[in-house]
């Protein structure tokens, strides 16, 4: 389908007036949910994304255990008041590829080996979503494994990058996705740099994609800063509480 021409970029300013490097206000909070294990709460931007993990736990159904390690499922759901046309219930193809990338991006990190025949479950609830979900998502998932002290190798942040009216910008909004040529969501390990997760949308020269990849990886470090300042506030408020 042809998109139609929209002016998304003028004097270097976007839509929401962001610089082309800039990110969306993002907000983290770490142990929102009395019954998970583990769980976190982000808005970013107009996304507002709840993440849970449960276990490591019993794996059921039983023909799934693995026992040299544990397995470790991811759930991602866009609730149907969280888009502008209302969303049908239920997985569709898209949730079942977002869930998939995510449960093997977050499966590089958590140190699976230490529960044989485990299952640890991770559950990424989009309550609201405007651009950038699985980001979110990723980011959310990996401060509530923190949250439920699940001992990983490093935190996975998540940002994208993309291409809106020629130019390479970060973090697109919904109308940047929608109107522009191109989205390159990715996912890091937050320290070593490892990439666990890369997609693409749309079109990108080589040159492109280089100065997009790059744009991404320094949001993902942007975000790591703002996971691990909620992490140690949650540590530091339980420690007053006492
Ligand atoms: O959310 P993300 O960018 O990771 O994934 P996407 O498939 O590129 O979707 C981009 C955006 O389109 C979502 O964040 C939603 O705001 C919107 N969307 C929608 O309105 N209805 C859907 N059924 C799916 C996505």
């Amino acid at each position: 389908m042809e998109k139609p021409d929209m002016e998304l970029i003028k004097d270097g300013k976007r839509l929401d007036g962001r610089r082309p490097d800039e990110l969306r206000e993002i907000k983290i909070e770490v142990g929102v949910l009395k019954r998970a294990t583990g769980s976190a709460y982000v808005e970013w931007g107009k996304n507002k994304v709840l993440a849970a993990v449960y276990g490591p736990r019993e794996l059921h159904p039983k023909f799934l255990r693995n026992p040299t390690k544990a397995v470790l499922r991811c759930i991602y759901n866009l609730a149907p008041f969280s888009v502008e046309d209302r969303k049908r219930p239920g997985p569709d193809r898209r949730s079942v590829e977002i869930s998939k990338v995510s449960a093997e991006a977050l499966s590089s990190v958590v140190m699976l080996e230490r529960y044989p025949n485990a299952g640890i479950d991770v559950y990424i609830e989009i309550l609201q979503a405007d651009a950038g979900t699985r980001c979110v998502g990723l980011t959310a998932a990996s401060v509530a494994l923190a949250d439920a002290g699940i001992p990983m190798k490093d935190i996975v942040a998540a940002c994208a990058a993309g291409k809106i009216s020629g130019e390479i910008v970060l973090d697109l909004m919904k109308e940047e996705d929608n109107y522009g040529e191109s989205d390159l969501p990715i996912a890091v390990m937050s320290r070593k740099k490892d990439v666990v997760l890369l997609q693409m949308d749309g079109k990108l020269t080589r040159e492109e994609f280089k100065k997009a990849y790059e744009l991404a990886v320094n949001g993902a470090t942007q975000v790591y800063e703002i996971q691990k300042a909620a992490l140690l506030k949650s540590v530091n408020d339980v420690k007053i509480e006492g």
